[in-house]
């Protein structure tokens, strides 16, 4: 039989390290790929290519999946976000990020039961790209919220939390300020909700939602927000168990569905062979139960769980010493064992 084919973005930056690492785990518990190397990023830029060259987004909707590095996009100037991009192109509508305490891992919640889940709208929002300089002195950002937009997101949502067999979802938004945008967003929640008697259903304002969860994190099960929000809150909440270097996430559109980390390209650590390619395994770990192979899946992330635990080959950014390399070939010998 052909193996799957699954396209691949290296990225920028420490992607290509986290990648190499990632397929050489993927390849030790068994999961065999053709992978389809695409370009993307500041290093299609330098070599006069878009940042997401249409050859790779037509790829990625032809393979209806991929595993993408981080990108580097350029602050204040320069090229439009790749992620961007590519969100919109495929229509990869909801950002699914998990945030979970993990065993071994110093923070402040260490011993707490963090286990959370936000799902993010990724295509509308702020990052609809409508910008513009209405007068010299006077630059303009349109918030785009749609109501077909928030049904989408929410029908996500609500059966991915019936699925899961969790309990309970949270809205989160600032309505009180932004009453059409944010409270349209608001009112299709509660629409939805609707179809879902069985599950709590709630919203807090985003800034009350900072507060209760670097106080009391424990008490969210799922958060659904905007694109903005969704962005912030999944960083700090990548912060409360550990830090990016664990943070995974899930692009899912109708037809396609992109996995990658939540951090960047690190440049300050890039090339060190010292990046924790764990947000980016665990990405593909996503990828994995996304295609059923939750057997596999299951596997890995119980050996990275017992790495974590033993504490002694941590990278530097959980307080270790170990290189990714070293980390690499500690996942792979405890899976064996
Ligand atoms: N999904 C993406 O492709 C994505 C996401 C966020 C930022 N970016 C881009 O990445 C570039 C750098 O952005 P930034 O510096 O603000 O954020 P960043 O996430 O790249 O780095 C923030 C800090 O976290 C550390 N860090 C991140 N990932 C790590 C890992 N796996 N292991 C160990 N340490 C890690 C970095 O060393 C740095 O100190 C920018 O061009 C930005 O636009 C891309």
């Amino acid at each position: 039989m052909s193996k799957r084919k699954i396209g691949v973005i290296p990225g920028d930056g420490i992607g290509p390290e986290i990648t190499k690492t990632t397929l050489n785990i993927l390849e030790a518990v068994g999961f065999e790929a053709e992978w389809v190397y695409l370009d993307g990023g500041l290093g299609s830029v330098e070599k006069g290519q878009a940042a997401m060259p249409e050859s790779t987004i037509e790829a990625i909707r032809e393979l209806g999946i991929a595993l993408k590095g981080p990108t580097t996009t350029p602050v204040g100037t320069g090229h439009k976000s790749a992620n961007v991009i590519l969100r919109q192109a495929l229509d990869l509508f909801a950002n699914v990020r998990p945030t979970k305490t993990m065993p071994g891992v110093h923070g402040p919640f260490e011993g707490k039961h963090i286990d959370l889940i936000i799902v993010r709208e990724n295509t509308e929002d702020l990052y609809a790209g409508i910008e513009y300089k209405a007068h010299p002195d006077v630059a303009q950002s349109i918030k785009v919220i749609t109501r077909p937009g928030c049904q989408r997101l929410f029908k996500y949502a609500f059966d991915m939390v019936r699925k899961q067999g969790r309990k309970r979802i949270t809205a989160v938004h600032k309505a009180n300020i932004m009453k059409l945008t944010d409270g349209m967003f608001l009112e299709e929640f509660y629409k939805a909700a609707k179809e879902y008697p069985e599950l709590k259903a709630d919203d807090i304002i985003v800034d009350n939602c900072c507060m209760q969860l670097v106080i009391n994190p424990e008490q969210f099960d799922v958060i659904v927000t905007e694109n903005l929000y969704g962005d912030i809150v999944s960083d700090l909440c990548a912060g409360l168990v550990g830090g990016l270097g664990l943070a995974a996430s899930a692009n899912i559109g109708v037809n396609c569905a992109v996995f990658e980390a939540v951090h960047g390209s690190a440049p300050d650590i890039a090339g060190k062979g010292i990046a924790n390619p764990t947000a980016l395994l665990f990405s593909a770990l996503m990828m994995l139960r996304h295609l059923g192979e939750n057997e596999k899946a299951d596997r890995i992330m119980n050996s990275v769980l017992r790495v974590c635990d033993a504490g002694q080959c941590l990278t530097i950014d959980l307080g270790g010493k170990a290189s990714t390399l070293e980390y690499q070939q500690e996942v792979i010998k405890t899976m064996a064992s």
